[in-house]
């Protein structure tokens, strides 16, 4: 399909500009799990964009994060219309609205907006990646000891020890480590090289779809912890910018063996699934 990508990057900006709305005032927050919140702006966001898409693209699916998955689609639009809403129920200036658009299982369009900052990250296959309006690409760090990573947290209690114990055994090895709140803004800096890699899990097709094209298209590369390419639906990865991949991967698959679990809360949960 000929995608009219100023159409959605235009859509995507006036998304982001109703989360500022919302963010300026008090908002109701409900809960999805004990962590996992849902406010006012990421229903009346994504309602926003299935419409304005729908208009434009009536044949193409849409899916969004809380209307959920309920079918599997080779060609749709898949929209997180507030990532990071923790950060943003809590004030904390780290949030985006991300876009992406798969034809024939293939990732061919992505959009990351944060609208605090004003900074548009998109992609297209095989055009490259952009901010704004100039042309980004990875970092070229070559040594994970001096390289800054990211990585997220998951919601599930059931994942949640895994992450912690990469965690535990990637920050000896590496400069820093932050948790910034959203994976798609996590995807974006990584293709704009203020991270030199992220590694998370349990993540979903729409925290990812935009992220995994702008930092293949920026030449990083994105995989699943096994180092195959990986899907928007699989829900682990790593990306980087490549030259420190292979070390990353190393590290995961030697801390999977008897990994030691810390915390009496994990050890409980584990225990009783
Ligand atoms: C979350 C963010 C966060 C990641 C979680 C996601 P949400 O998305 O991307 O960084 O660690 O796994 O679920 O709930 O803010 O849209
Ligand atoms: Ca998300
Ligand atoms: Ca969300």
């Amino acid at each position: 399909m000929n995608l009219d990508i100023e159409y959605l990057k235009e859509v995507v900006n006036k998304a982001g500009k109703i989360l500022i709305e919302f963010y300026k005032k008090n908002i109701t927050i409900n809960y999805k799990g004990p962590r996992d919140l849902v406010t006012e702006a990421d229903t009346t966001v994504e309602k926003f964009l299935k419409e304005n898409l729908k208009k434009q693209f009536p044949d193409v699916p849409f899916i969004g994060e809380e209307e959920g998955l309920k079918e599997q689609f080779d060609t749709c639009f898949i929209v997180d219309p507030l990532d990071g809403t923790t950060n943003f129920a809590h004030h904390y200036p780290a949030y985006c609205v991300s876009l992406g658009y798969i034809e024939s299982k293939d990732i061919k369009f992505g959009v990351v907006y944060d609208p605090l900052r004003k900074e548009m990250f998109w992609a297209k296959k095989g055009k490259g990646a952009y901010l704004n309006k100039h042309k980004i690409t990875v970092s070229k760090q070559r040594e994970l000891k001096k390289s800054l990573l990211a990585t997220g947290f998951p919601y599930s209690d059931l994942v949640m020890p895994r992450i912690l114990n990469y965690f535990n055994h990637i920050i000896p090895h590496c400069q820093g480590i932050r948790r910034g709140g959203s994976a798609a803004l996590d995807l974006s800096y990584t293709a704009c090289a203020r991270f030199d890699g992220f590694f998370e899990l349990g993540l979903k097709p729409w925290d990812v779809s935009a992220g995994i094209l702008l930092v293949r298209e920026a030449g990083g590369v994105v995989t699943n912890l096994e180092g195959n390419e990986s899907t928007p639906f699989d829900g682990e990865y790593v990306a980087t910018n490549g030259y420190i991949h292979q070390e990353i991967l190393e590290i995961i698959k030697k801390s999977e063996i008897n990994f030691p679990l810390f915390s009496e809360y994990f050890k409980k949960v584990l225990n009783d699934n």
